[in-house]
């Protein structure tokens, strides 16, 4: 049964709106030159295009923007809780701002981001983060305006942090990091509870935007030169589950694959539960759809997943994965996301992992050291294995990793590409990096005006961890 999404009304927008001039008004009254912001981005993706937003939303407000901290009048660190690391980088990061503060009141700090919705971080911060002015949560991006407005004008802090599932907001303005290269959520939140993952209890229930929103945001991309559109949600194979008539995400490809422009479509995270037969054949016919799968399996062992919550076993996954590589060959990349060390994992169980990493052949992992989120299931269960342990044993999955990483370039040797080049390179001063189809970079001599094109480059020698080629000229 579809269930009803909170959607913003257009009244609420409305009144944004009047804070988005009322700011510009006073802030005009208050400075003599635009004054400028800087937005501090953690964590993934889903926070790089919320802070396109409220980037997107402070230019109306008549902000200009600098990265340089210590000469701005507005500091929004917009942070990530996942994991702990992440956490004491945001609270080193805001204290080192305490003396700019002191010594410039008018200026305002600002914390949103998945952190702050939760209860304990927000505590912190009003006890002992005294300089900061405005806290807001991952539910309110679209108030903004409002929020920044009332920080400006009143004398106490500003805390709205409300708990709730979640909604979503069309219309907010957006400045976009790149001119080439966007991010459209097609969903947010997450419903699967992995038991380790703090996310569901921080970004509220999943909820898909409508097939029509994503699409016009989509050929506006297109109509504006964007060529690598990446559609993001915690688990986009939910995406439609929640709509009326119901969706599925395959058909959103099909879709967007359909409409017309030279472009390419990326997509991430799948969940192995719901990855679905359907969209692997889409993958394979949809030519504007990139052969890349990020696919994370979090570990090889059964015990430990059906520890994690994960809803799937090593067989079920690799049967995902041996019937991509069958429909896909060498043009498919995996990538996907590991688990080190989860609590109660023996070392035996972790053999299961390394086992898994090397049948499965990913060009790349993102691999990490299990850390202990307050409110998650995991963080109650014994861990009696000790971090350093659990380095040694990431250590091993790093070198397997690298050496199948090492055999997957070799496999190109010689092949051409179809690459989107974004950018400069980094091995040497007129190299050009590109991106192929599969997720793989590949660098090579060539003109700066071909960045944002589309090239045919030949790989001449394989690295380990990217390429290096030759634009195909014929
Ligand atoms: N500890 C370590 N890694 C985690 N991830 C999510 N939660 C945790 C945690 N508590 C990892 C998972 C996920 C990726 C985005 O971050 O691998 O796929
Ligand atoms: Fe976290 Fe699991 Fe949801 Fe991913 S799918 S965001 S790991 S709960």
């Amino acid at each position: 049964m579809a269930v009803e999404i909170k959607r913003v009304s257009p009244q609420e927008l409305e009144k944004q709106k009047e804070f988005t001039v009322k700011t510009r008004n006073l802030l005009a009254e208050r400075y003599d030159s635009k004054p400028l912001a800087c937005v501090v981005t953690y964590g993934c993706q889903q926070n790089v295009a919320d802070s396109e937003h409220i980037k997107g939303m402070l230019e109306e407000m008549g902000y200009g923007f600098t990265d340089n901290r210590l000469e701005a009048k507005l500091v929004i660190f917009n942070t990530c809780a996942v994991r702990e690391h992440a956490e004491d980088r945001v609270f080193g990061n805001v204290g080192a701002l305490k003396k700019y503060k002191l010594a410039n009141p008018d200026v305002i700090i600002a914390l949103c981001g998945c952190m702050m919705q939760q209860k304990h971080i927000a505590a912190k911060i009003k006890e002992s983060f005294a300089f900061v002015d405005l806290v807001f949560g991952t539910h309110v991006l679209h108030r903004v305006p409002e929020l920044v407005y009332t920080a400006l004008t009143r004398r106490k802090r500003v805390f709205e942090l409300p708990d709730m599932d979640g909604v979503i907001a069309e219309g907010v303005p957006v400045k976009r990091d790149n001119d080439r290269k966007a991010w459209i959520p097609i969903m947010y939140g997450c419903n699967n509870f992995c038991s380790y993952c703090i996310v569901p209890y921080v970004r509220g229930r999943e909820r898909s935007r409508l097939v029509d929103d994503v699409v016009a945001e989509f050929e506006q991309l297109v109509a504006d030169g964007y060529k690598e559109i990446t559609l993001l949600g915690q688990n986009v194979n939910s995406y439609g589950k929640d709509l009326e008539p119901r969706v599925t995400f395959a058909q959103l490809l099909r879709l967007l694959n359909d409409l017309p422009g030279d472009f390419r479509i990326r997509f991430m995270t799948s969940h192995p539960k719901d990855c679905t037969k359907e969209l692997l054949d889409t993958m394979a016919q949809c030519d504007k759809v990139a052969t890349h799968l990020h696919l994370p399996f979090q570990s090889g062992n059964n015990r430990v997943l059906r520890a994690m919550n994960r809803g799937y076993t090593r067989e079920h996954y690799m049967e995902l994965i041996n019937y991509a590589k069958d429909l896909m060959g060498d043009e498919l990349s995996i990538t996907s996301d590991i688990i080190v060390g989860f609590p109660g994992e023996t070392y035996e169980e972790f053999q299961d992992t390394l086992s898994l990493v090397k049948e499965l052949g990913a060009t790349s992992l993102f691999t990490f050291i299990y850390s202990p989120r307050l409110g998650t299931p995991a963080a109650k269960m014994e861990d009696p294995i000790p971090y350093e342990e659990k380095s040694k044993w990431m250590r091993q999955l790093l070198a397997a990793q690298e050496e199948i990483s090492a055999q997957q370039m070799a496999l190109h040797k010689d092949k051409v590409f179809k690459c989107f080049v974004f950018g400069k390179g980094k091995t040497g001063d007129n190299y050009l990096a590109a991106r192929t189809d599969g997720n793989l970079i590949i660098e090579f001599e060539g003109d700066e005006g071909l960045v944002g094109t589309f090239q045919n480059i030949k790989v001449t020698e394989p690295l380990t961890y990217i390429m290096m080629g030759e634009i195909e000229r014929n």
